[in-house]
Order: structure tokens, then sequence, then C-alpha cells
């Protein structure tokens, strides 16, 4: 791998920062007394005279999560736009308007005097988190040489996590910024991941893959030199050639997406987000304080233990990072299933015990509550190496490129509207399932990891353009493809038979 390629998949990574500063931004502010005071004085009301004895219906106001929920609505919606720009007009392009869109929003945000400007900030914030999502795995995926494509990717997700755990310290210590403002200093640092990624959009190369589907063939060429550090290519080229004559064909991506040969990505697009969401880690990310407060940690507590899980994302990231390119997708997948599960399980178990059903208060020893932590943590990691960065590196490398724009908008916009319901849901269900919600959630941890297991091929090591070959060799789905839909070059099937 050539140093230029990694520096230009690691400015790309960082458009992740702003999609994790976000997720973990939202959840600390709406708990800070001088942002609801100021914009939901009825919500601060509400929680002053609560002294409900129930544990699990403490913090349930469908209001708090609005504020939280309307940046995913526009993220999902822009995502399409973004689709085109980025097939249009490449990748670099869709990854600029997503960062200096992000900056608009969190100078909004930061600046709010009313609630109109609150919402209009976060509608620029989604856009610019659409735009981002939908471009930034895309362009990582073809930048990235075959053997390292999951490593370079997962880039993106260890940004995020970055990003979550940094707004977490930030919140930490805005938090106790006496006057009120501190909740400013939180929206507006929103700020400083948009210029690096603005920046980084600017400078960026443009992909190879995109080049050429733009008509760019002599650039398209040499940036493949470039990126590869070696004048022998024609094997990767002549298989980007193909592509993009095949995306030539294709007028609109969005009927073609529906044939039946891309049944197989397009199911991939979208139960892979869905089941992503559906494993719960967004309950702990947007709600760790409120979590962590319901089972009975203080208030300083439970902002502390929102850290800690900050701190295990982070770290347990790299465990796929190192791994993704040797063991493969599928082995990260159903390890982390297992886990996942396991630690719910327990969770849900240990939370039960205390409260049962009525949800009556009883003091959390010291260890009792430890033992929680560290289960949640165990629970978090499973996901740092697994659903988290393979949620969004696999989507992004199962595409012909004739609908590759496509169908990562499709994966962004199915992402936001589960991330979306769960923030809207989650308070109201911790409210009715209580402790069962941590079991709802392993049982649909048990089903993805199932159909995994059936269902998804291995695509590690596999160029880019020649995945259609796996999918092909798939005992189900490879009936999904005929033998006149495949254009890559004969020396593709040695390397998939490797
Ligand atoms: C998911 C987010 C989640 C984050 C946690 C991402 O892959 O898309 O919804 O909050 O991981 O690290």
């Amino acid at each position: 791998m050539t140093s230029f390629v990694l520096l230009a998949c690691i400015m790309a990574s960082s458009g992740g920062l702003i999609f994790g500063y976000d997720i973990g931004i939202s959840g600390g502010v709406t708990s800070m007394d001088s942002f609801l005071e100021k914009f939901f004085p009825s919500v601060y009301a509400q929680q002053q005279a609560d002294s409900s004895a129930s544990q699990y219906c403490k913090f349930d106001s469908e209001l708090l999560t609005l504020f939280t929920s309307s940046l995913y609505v526009a993220a999902l919606l822009s995502s399409f736009a973004a689709s085109r720009v980025t097939r249009v007009s490449g990748r670099k392009l869709s990854m600029l308007i997503g960062g200096m869109t992000f900056l608009a929003g969190s100078a909004i945000n930061g600046a709010a005097v009313n609630v109109f400007m609150l919402i209009l900030g976060r509608v620029l914030l989604g856009i610019g988190i659409g735009f981002a999502n939908q471009s930034v795995p895309v362009y990582l995926s073809e930048m990235a040489p075959a053997k390292m494509r999951g490593t370079l990717n997962i880039g993106f997700q260890l940004m995020i996590t970055v990003g979550i755990f940094a707004a977490n310290l930030i919140n930490y210590g805005t938090a106790s910024i006496k006057g009120g403002w501190g909740w400013r200093v939180s929206l507006g640092l929103a700020a400083v991941p948009a210029i690096i990624m603005s920046v980084g959009a600017l400078v960026l190369p443009d992909t190879p893959n995109s080049l050429l589907e733009r008509g760019f063939a002599e650039e398209a060429k040499k940036m493949l030199q470039k990126i590869r550090g070696t004048d022998d290519i024609q094997e990767e080229y002549d298989d980007l050639i193909a592509a993009s004559e095949e995306a030539k064909t294709v007028k609109s991506p969005w009927s073609n997406i529906l044939q039946n040969k891309y049944r197989p990505q397009l199911t991939m697009a979208i139960l892979i987000p869905f089941f992503q969401q559906l494993t719960g880690i967004n309950v702990i990310m947007f709600y760790a304080p409120v979590l962590f407060k319901t089972i009975g940690f203080g208030g300083e507590a439970s902002l502390a233990s929102a850290v800690i899980t900050g701190i295990v994302n982070v770290f347990a990231t790299f465990v796929s990072i190192a791994t993704v390119d040797r063991l493969g997708r599928r082995a990260l997948f159903l390890q982390g299933g297992a886990q996942m599960l396991i630690s719910q399980v327990v969770v849900g178990t240990l939370i039960g015990l205390k409260f049962g059903t009525s949800g009556e208060a009883t003091e959390l020893s010291k260890g009792y509550a430890s033992i929680i932590v560290l289960f949640i943590c165990v629970y978090v990691a499973a996901f740092a190496w697994s659903w988290g960065p393979l949620g969004w590196l696999v989507p992004s490398e199962i595409f012909p490129l004739e609908i590759r724009s496509a169908g990562q908008s499709i994966t962004v916009s199915v992402n936001m509207f589960f991330t979306f319901i769960i923030a809207q849901v989650f308070l109201l269900a911790l409210c009715h399932m209580k402790f069962g919600l941590f079991y709802f959630f392993g049982g649909w941890v048990v089903i993805m990891t199932a159909f995994i297991y059936f269902f998804l091929p291995e695509t590690k090591n596999v160029p880019i353009e020649e995945i259609i070959l796996v999918w092909k060799q798939h005992w189900f789905w490879g009936k999904f493809i005929a033998d006149e839909d495949i254009h890559v070059g004969e020396h593709a099937f040695k390397n998939t038979s490797a």
C-alpha cells in the first residue's frame, strides 16, 4: 500500500467525525438543565416535579427525543440527493457539501436563541451527515487495495467512535459551566470536525472508479497507478473499464436496482443497516447518561459511565481494523453477535432481578452497579468490532459500480430511519418493556447472526469490481445472477478461488 493512499483514506475517514460527534453530543445536551429550561420548559418542569417511584419510566418524554431525531430525518432524505452528486460529480464533491452544510448547522445551533434555530441547525447537520455517510464509505472502499479494504474502510467507523467519545468528554466539561451556556459550547464545537472534513475533501483526489465512471479515462489510469504505487495495474484497470462500460448502459440506477440480478445486494443494503440498529447500540450511545441514572447511578457517575463506554467503543474498533482482512467479515459478525447476545441477557437479567417488573427503586450496591457497567462494556466492545464497522463496510463494497451510489444511499436511509425510530421510542419502550428491552434486542441479535451465517458471503480480499463473482458462487444468491451478467476479466476467477 502506498503512503498516498493511506493519507487519502485517513483524511476521508474524518467524515466519520461529524456523525460521531453528533451521536455523542445530543444525549448529554438534552439532559442539561439550562438547555431544557431555555428551549423545552415544560419538559424541564415535568422532570423537576416527577417523583414517580418507577425506575423505568423516569425520563419518559417524547418531546425530549424529538430534538435528537429531527437530524435523522434530514440525513435520510439528503442521502438520496447525495447519491446523484456522488455518481455524477464524484465522491469528493459530496464530502465537501457534507462538511460545509454541517459547519453551517453547527454555527446556527451554537448561536440558537429559539427552538426554530435549534431545529434548523439540526436539519443542516442532518444534511451534512447524509452526504458524508453516503460518500465516505464508498470512497474508502474504492481507494483501498483489495487486501486492505476492510482496514482502511473501518477508519470511518473509528472516526465515528472518536467523535462520540470527544463529544462525551466535551459534554462532561460543559455540563459544569456555570451561567447556563455550556450547551452552546457543546453544539458549537461541532464546527471543528466539520472544518477538518471540509478541508480534507478539498485536497483529496477522486477515486479511479469514479473518474472512469465520469469519462476521465486517462486520469483514472494515472490515479490508479498512483494509489497502487506501480504501473502494473492492467488487470484492475480492465475490471474498472468493464464496470464503467456497464455503468454507461444504466440510465437510472433507481429503477435498475430493482432488477432481479441486484436482489442479493439490495437485500443487504436494506437488512444490514436495519440489523445494525436493531442491535440496540444507540440506546447506549444516546441514552447512556439517562440509562445509568435509571439504574441507580447519580448524575456525575452516569456521565462518567458514558465516558467509559466511549473509550471501550474506540479501542475495540482497533480489533476489527487489525483482523477484518485476515479473519474476514463473517467471523467478526458471528463472534460479535454471540458476545452481544450473552451480554444483553446478563444485563437484562441483572436489572430485572433488582427492579423486577414494578421498577420499585432500590439502591444498587457499588459492586452490583459495576457488574452492570462491565457487561454493557462487553456488549459495546462486541458491537465495535462487528456490526459497527461492518455495517458501513459491507454495504459499501458489495455493489457493482453502476448502482453503488444508489445502493449506498439506501443503506444510509435505512440506517437513519431506524436510528430515528430507536431514538423516538426508546424511553417509551423502557417504560413499558422494562428490563425485557434488553431481551428484545438480544432476540434480534439471534436473528441477524443466523442471517449472516446463511446469507452473507465472505468478501475479504476480493477486488471491489469483482465482488459479483462472490455472489455468483453463493448457494442461495447465485441463482439471481446469470452468466451474461458477469463482465469482469478471466483472471478474476483465480482471485476468488484462492
Ligand atoms: C452506527 C451508529 C452508532 C455507532 C456507535 C455506527 O456504526 O451507525 O448508529 O451510534 O456506530 O459507535
